[in-house]
C-alpha cells in the first residue's frame, strides 16, 4: 500500500467527519440516469466531490458528483451522486478512494446502482437486474499492491460478494410490491466504448447476463473491508449479436431515467430492512 494513498483515504475521511455529525451505517451510489432518486430525499448535507481532499472528480458530464446526506422516509443515509470510471483514466485504487474513505468513517452496507448492457435474451431495456455474482474483466483490481493489513486481508473471500443475505431480502421487497427482478451476473469493462458483436457473444459466453464500465472495483474494495454490498442495474441497452442496434448515451440516460420510478420504490423498500 503506497502511504500516499492511505494518507489520502484518511484525510478525505476526516474532511467527510468534520463535515458530518453522525455518519449514516448505509450508501447509496447513483449511477448513470438514477439522480431521480434524490426526488425522494430530504437533503441535510452535500459537499461537492471537489471539496473533498483526494476525492476523484468526474470528467463525465452525465456525472455530477458531491456526496448527500439525507433522509428517504426518516432514514438517514449517504449518497454518492455520480462516480468516477476507469475509463476516464482514473486508477482502481482512485476510483475506490471514496468507498474506502466512508469505510473508514464507518459506513457498513453498500447499494450500488449501475447502467448495463443485457447480454441474456431474456432481458429487456428498462429491466432492473440484482446482481449476485461478477467477472472483473477490467484487467485492474483496485486491491493491487502491498496490502493495508488494517482494512482487510491480503487475499480477500469472493463466495459471496453481493450478500445472499441482502439478495433474498430484496427480492421479498421485490415481490411485496410487485417489482419484477432479474437475478444475474454482471461482466466489468473498462469501456469506454460499448462492445462488438464478437465481444458480447463472448461475454455471454463466459457466463455473463449483463455489461457495464462500474461497480466491479467498488465491490472488491467494500469487500475487502468487511462492508456489506448488494447491486442493481438498469438494463439501458439489448446487446443481441444478431439484432444489434447502434444506441447513443442519450438512449442510454432515457432507459435509465425511464427505468429509475421502479428501482426507486425498490430501494425504499428496501432500506428500512439493511
Ligand atoms: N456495454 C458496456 N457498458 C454499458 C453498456 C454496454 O452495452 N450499456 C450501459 N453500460
Amino acid at each position: 500500500m503506497a502511504l500516499v494513498y492511505k494518507t489520502r483515504v484518511e484525510e478525505a475521511a476526516a474532511y467527510i467527519r468534520s463535515k458530518v455529525q453522525s455518519i449514516p451505517p448505509t450508501a447509496i451510489v447513483l449511477g448513470t440516469g438514477l439522480d431521480a432518486l434524490l426526488s425522494s430525499v430530504t437533503i441535510l448535507t452535500e459537499i461537492p466531490f471537489q471539496d473533498i481532499p483526494h476525492f476523484p472528480v468526474s470528467t463525465v458530464q452525465s456525472h455530477r458528483g458531491s456526496l448527500v446526506v439525507g433522509t428517504i422516509d426518516s432514514q438517514t443515509v449517504l449518497l454518492l451522486r455520480g462516480r468516477v470510471h476507469l475509463y476516464e483514466g482514473y486508477d482502481a485504487k482512485m476510483v475506490t478512494l471514496p468507498v474506502r474513505a466512508l469505510g473508514l468513517c464507518g459506513v457498513q452496507t453498500w447499494v450500488l446502482t449501475n447502467a448495463c448492457g443485457a447480454m441474456n435474451p431474456e432481458y429487456r431495456s428498462g429491466d432492473i437486474v440484482l446482481l449476485k455474482d461478477h467477472i472483473n474483466m477490467m484487467g485492474h483490481n483496485p486491491l493491487e499492491g502491498p496490502n493495508e493489513d488494517a482494512w482487510g486481508p491480503r487475499f480477500p473471500d469472493m463466495s459471496d460478494p453481493y450478500s445472499s443475505n441482502l439478495r433474498s431480502m430484496a427480492r421479498q421487497a421485490a415481490n411485496e410490491v410487485s417489482i419484477p427482478l432479474h437475478e444475474g451476473v454482471y461482466v466489468a469493462v473498462v469501456g469506454p466504448n460499448l462492445e462488438t458483436r464478437a465481444e458480447y457473444t463472448m461475454l455471454r459466453l463466459l457466463g455473463a447476463d449483463v455489461v457495464g464500465m462500474s461497480t466491479v472495483p467498488e465491490v472488491l474494495a467494500a469487500r475487502h473491508m468487511g462492508m456489506n454490498v448488494i447491486a442493481f442495474s438498469v438494463v439501458t441497452d439489448e446487446c443481441f449479436p444478431d439484432e444489434l442496434k447502434a444506441i447513443s448515451l442519450e438512449e442510454v440516460l432515457r432507459a435509465a431515467e425511464k427505468a429509475s420510478p421502479k428501482l426507486i420504490r425498490l430501494i425504499k423498500c428496501i432500506l428500512p430492512r439493511l
